[in-house]
């Protein structure tokens, strides 16, 4: 096989066989294909896309080019979730607790954050002791003691996506469909869950910026899903505006503590909530997804979900933080709004990359970063504001940050017309 005549092929729109994107996989990985060719092929499927079964075999191979977590010593039905990634979204710290207390087995990798978007084990390594760097025995022990554990994802899951992604990223086909799909399904099937719920983040926040573009990735993910006997759920979520109102990474432990607490934002509870529904009743501790959700709701009531982050943290060697006494940063400044009306639009992104430049998150894999800062809004859309008010508290410690407070001024846009609040939750796809 050659790879200039696989390029040659996908180039003139036919699809490439099983035996044909092994060889590339394969080849790849060890170093055999140069990147000029991997990125030729790149380009090649990102303007004549992929068949559904092309696709199952890109996941498949990539997959395969490393190791498949085997979690079969953990008895039980076991859940993941994946989200393609946000501003504020701190769902898998709420949404764990809540499942395991439910009796769902929770054994999740998860990532940092980069960019504008956050990352689960950085947020979890703002609690002072907190250990992500499990052994997979303690891992499988942890799970099968509390339900729970929460852990770095490592390099020898889906190596070829690590490779093909940076590639991707530097050769402008990140936003390939199928690519995408077969990179984000490789990495979920290999972590060896039974049942997974994708939550597709559309609007200037995310990945996918229209309705029918997430659509079509959540059906082709959940399509893949199922050809490996996996239940597969695809929540459309919107990430036009931040998920709950804080931003950074004590702040989100902060929020998503008061969320299992029953006092968080609106928005992030029906979330959790509802995701966790599907998990619940996939996992078989809930006949249906209405018996899903009466259950869920009482364990938030009777504190038992939060009681299981409160495990979590113990059994990964962190301390459970004093909600008061948790933050420590220079200065806390209010940005007040000029205008009086209603807020149209809270742009995600400008959020996101004003908490990063803040020391939230990083723009590079090398930077480090400062728990302490970050955004907590004080308004969201459809909020009415009056001139004065608050709009965000921004938890700072540099020296001059006036620049970033006009931004996160002008994240905010004030209709003087009355503003609905837009649905969070835009189609389920099973
Ligand atoms: N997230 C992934 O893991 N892969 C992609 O290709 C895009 C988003």
């Amino acid at each position: 096989m050659r790879m200039v005549d696989i390029i040659e092929k996908k180039r003139d729109g036919h699809a490439l066989s099983k035996a044909e994107i092994d060889y590339f996989i394969e080849n790849y990985t060890e170093g055999n294909i140069p990147d000029y060719q991997a990125s030729s092929l790149m380009m090649a499927i990102y303007f004549q896309s992929m068949s559904d079964e092309e696709a199952t075999h890109l996941t498949e191979a990539t997959l395969n080019s490393g190791d498949i977590i085997d979690l079969s010593a953990i008895e039980g039905i076991k859940v993941d979730k994946h989200s393609t990634g946000g501003v504020g979204d701190k769902t898998s710290l709420v949404l764990g607790p809540l499942v395991a207390a439910n009796g769902a087995k929770v054994a999740k990798l998860s990532g940092r954050g980069l960019g504008h978007t956050g990352g689960t084990l950085d947020k979890l390594e703002s609690i002072p002791g907190l250990n992500v760097s499990l052994s997979s025995e303690a891992f499988i022990e942890q799970v099968n003691d509390i339900n729970i554990a929460i852990a770095g994802q490592t390099a020898s899951l889906a190596p070829a996506d690590k490779h093909l992604y940076a590639l991707r990223d530097v050769s402008g086909t990140v936003p390939s469909i199928p690519l995408i799909a077969a990179s984000i399904m490789s990495k979920k099937l290999a972590s060896g869950s039974d049942v997974i719920v994708l939550d597709v983040k559309i609007g200037e926040g995310a990945f996918m910026k229209t309705l029918d573009d997430a659509r079509e990735l959540s059906r082709l993910m959940v399509k893949i899903g199922k050809n490996f006997n996996k239940k597969v759920t695809a929540f459309i979520t919107d990430m036009s505006q931040p998920l709950g109102n804080a931003v950074g990474n004590k702040l989100e432990v902060i929020e998503a503590i008061q969320t299992l607490q029953g006092n968080g934002p609106e928005d992030l509870e029906e979330l959790c909530k509802e995701i966790g529904s599907y998990l619940i009743k996939d996992a078989e501790q809930a006949e249906s997804v209405d018996a899903a959700r009466s259950l869920i709701e009482n364990k938030v009531e009777s504190l038992e979900a939060r009681d299981v982050f409160k495990k979590l943290i113990s059994a990964q060697g962190g301390e459970y933080p004093d909600l008061n006494d948790f933050i420590k940063v220079r200065d806390i400044v209010a940005v007040k709004s000029e205008d009086a009306g209603y807020v149209k639009r809270l742009n995600a992104l400008d959020i996101g990359l004003s908490a990063m430049r803040l020391g939230a998150g990083r723009a590079t894999k090398e930077d480090t970063i400062d728990m302490d800062v970050g955004i907590v809004l004080n308004k969201k859309v459809g909020d009415k504001v009056e001139e004065g008010d608050v709009l965000a508290y921004v938890y700072n410690n540099k020296d001059d940050i006036t620049e970033e407070l006009r931004t996160i001024l002008n994240a905010f846009e004030i209709s003087e017309s009355y503003i609905e609040k837009p649905p969070l939750i835009i189609d389920i796809i099973e």
